[in-house]
């Protein structure tokens, strides 16, 4: 590996002298870190001043910009319209059928007070939490930022994710209002959301209002006196709506998460330090310029839909596109296509998704002129040498920076980076800490590793938009990030330091894996599989996968013997998990095994498991109870016939 971190590439001339984060913000932010991020706050309109900066007396439970008063949705849309931009595309909306809709920042100030009065005539008022279930489309950014404006925290739930997982998240963030749409296109054909919505809410008996965006125009049940179009609403209610001050430490919003439990964790971020992070990266690390035409793949449903299409963007008043269907629909090159049509400058998305384009081939970006483009970013995991190399040649030109950006939802914002006109950027690297941000890489005791080292990533002084707490559940909240090294932020990664000093990711430590940029948990998976009638006991493991990253992989041990005479077991089971969590976290391989491999105090040994699924020589299996149990498992995983969706 350091061969590769020998490799590297230089910002373009022209950044180095003209981008907005020279190398002198990291001896600023070094010199006084708090003074740093009190500038950056000043990228924000207060409607109060903070009177102190950050308190950390009750740490892990931070306070930012301590007594000033904001309005989000005001800092996002309003203040651009009074400056002079009302004219300004916030939004090129891109249907997946091809319909476009161009939204200026005028026509979304509009819009996000219509939707703040219509939320308000129905009773929702600040501090009551709101569901939001919708497409890509442009009512999901204009939904989101209606709560923010009358102080009603949001929780989105990605349209992927079934009945059941809405139904407890809406049940866990005592939602009684929920926004979502008939349904939205996806692969050239419409895909319903509120049947998910009508089932989920049987066991949600709270829920007193629901709003339908009408998209697709498909048949959808009714519910008199719950449900009501979300256009019929606006039209009755008013264009001009007042913003309220409120706190900065007012809730934005919660992101639920999977973590090492069966539960996924609600992070909660607030508002004045949340969107002073997000605008601040937003505007250093993608060097976002006025006449820039930013792009970001991720849908709303997840953290960098929040910070990198609704907040961070926003904020700093750009114009972006959002898409709302896949790369694939109509054909293979929709995405350059789209680059190309709107002359696209700033594009950011997953390396799984560039790996996907990659085996496409590279005559289909060639098609296209991407000439606009002048930096590309990458999330969610750490980019592959060979996949980063082949963005910056053909997406890139050859020109572009590649900015790979390490954060999670729970820091609510980038952390580590290269920065587009300072880094000479290695591929595969997150390279280290942006200005204002301080991490290191531990060993077991908490000490820095030497370097060339590898240990674990935290985070050693707290940041802006870093989580509040765990909704409901601050116990979870301090013993989950902030236990294992006292005063250190514990990510969950493996890092490593090579000999310059730079950090490369080496993935998670815990039992969450990393699908196609997206969390899912071990224990979320097993609980979904162990409550079919058939499964005793389940183990999940995330297994190395060429495009996905990693993908799910589990050993299922029926209740009665697995007869020859079930085929389809494996697939209802696969089936079952999509209905009891969604259809991204469907095992790939399923496996009806006799018995697992458990330590003699029961403790399951997935590194096993792991190196199985990855046609690896097993591991050490020395302090297994019963050593035959592996031979067993190898023999059926060869039998085994892999089935891809
Ligand atoms: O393991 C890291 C990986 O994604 C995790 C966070 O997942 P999530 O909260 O869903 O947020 C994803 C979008 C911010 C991290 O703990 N990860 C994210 N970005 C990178 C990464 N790993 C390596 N390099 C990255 N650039």
């Amino acid at each position: 590996m350091d061969t590769a971190s020998t490799e590297r590439f230089l910002p373009p001339d022209t950044l180095r002298s003209t981008a907005n984060l020279t190398a002198a913000a990291f001896d600023e932010a070094a010199d006084d870190r708090l003074a740093f991020w009190a500038r950056q706050a000043d990228r924000l309109h207060w409607d109060a001043p903070f009177r102190q900066v950050l308190d950390w007396s009750d740490a892990p439970f931070a306070r930012w910009f301590v007594d000033g008063r904001l309005n989000v949705a005001y800092n996002c849309v309003d203040r651009h319209v009074e400056n002079g931009h009302g004219d300004r595309v916030a939004l090129r909306f891109v249907g997946e059928p091809g319909d476009e809709q161009a939204i200026t920042y005028r026509d979304l100030q509009e819009q996000v007070s219509r939707a703040a009065d219509a939320l308000e005539r129905r009773g929702v008022r600040a501090g009551d939490p709101v569901a939001i279930y919708l497409p890509m489309i442009p009512e999901a950014v204009v939904a989101m930022l209606a709560c923010a404006r009358i102080g009603a925290p949001h929780t989105v739930v990605f349209g992927g994710f079934s009945a059941d997982a809405l139904s407890s998240r809406i049940l866990d963030f005592r939602a009684r209002t929920v926004i979502t749409a008939d349904g939205g296109f996806r692969r050239g054909a419409p895909s319903a959301l509120k049947p998910a919505v009508d089932a989920a809410l049987e066991k949600c008996p709270d829920v007193t209002t629901v709003l339908v965006v009408r998209r697709t125009g498909q048949d959808i049940g009714w519910v008199e006196d719950r449900d009501e179009w979300w256009h019929d609403a606006l039209a009755g209610a008013s264009a001009k709506h007042t913003p309220q001050s409120f706190d900065s430490e007012q809730p934005l919003f919660v992101m639920y998460t999977s973590g090492t439990t069966g539960k996924p964790k609600g992070i909660l971020h607030t508002s004045g330090g949340y969107l002073t992070q997000a605008a601040y990266t937003f505007w250093g690390v993608f060097d976002h310029q006025p006449d820039d035409v930013y792009w970001c793949t991720a849908d709303v449903g997840w953290i960098t839909g929040h910070s990198y299409l609704v907040y961070g963007p926003l904020a700093v008043g750009a114009t972006q596109v959002i898409y709302e269907g896949t790369p694939d629909t109509p054909h293979r090159g929709r995405w350059w296509e789209i680059i190309e049509r709107h002359r696209v400058t700033l594009f950011y998305t997953a390396p799984t998704a560039i790996r996907t384009c990659m085996k496409w081939g590279d005559d289909l970006p060639a098609r296209y002129d991407l000439s606009s483009l002048r930096i590309l970013g990458t999330v969610g995991e750490s980019i592959n040498p060979e996949a980063y190399r082949w963005y910056r040649r053909n997406i890139g030109g050859d020109r572009t920076p590649i900015v790979d950006t390490w954060w999670q939802t729970e820091t609510g914002a980038h952390m580590l980076s290269p920065l587009p006109g300072v880094t000479a950027a290695k591929p595969g690297a997150a390279m280290g800490p942006i200005p204002g941000i301080s991490a290191d890489v531990v060993d077991d005791d908490g000490n820095p590793v030497l370097p060339g080292e590898s240990g674990y990533l935290v985070l050693t002084e707290p940041w802006p938009a870093m989580v509040r707490t765990i909704w409901g559940d601050p116990d979870r909240f301090r013993e989950t990030y902030w236990s294992r090294w006292p005063g250190y932020y514990f990510a969950g990664d493996g890092a490593r330091r090579d000999l310059d000093g730079d950090i490369w990711l080496l993935g998670r430590v815990d039992d969450v894996m990393n699908v196609s940029g997206h969390r899912l948990s071990t224990v979320e998976i097993e609980s979904a599989l162990v409550s079919h009638p058939r499964v005793a006991e389940a183990a999940v493991v995330g297994a190395a996968d060429d495009t996905t990253g990693q993908a799910v992989v589990a050993y299922v041990i029926l209740r009665e013997a697995a007869g020859r005479d079930e085929p389809d077991l494996a697939e209802e089971l696969r089936r079952h998990v999509a209905v009891e969590i969604g259809p991204i976290a469907k095992p790939r391989h399923i496996l009806l095994v006799p018995e697992l491999p458990k330590t003699r105090s029961g403790k399951i040994m997935r590194r096993l498991l792991r190196d199985v699924a990855e046609n690896r020589e097993v591991g050490d299996a020395t302090t297994l109870a019963d050593a035959g149990v592996m031979d067993q498992i190898r023999s059926g995983m060869a039998a085994a016939r892999p089935e891809d969706d």
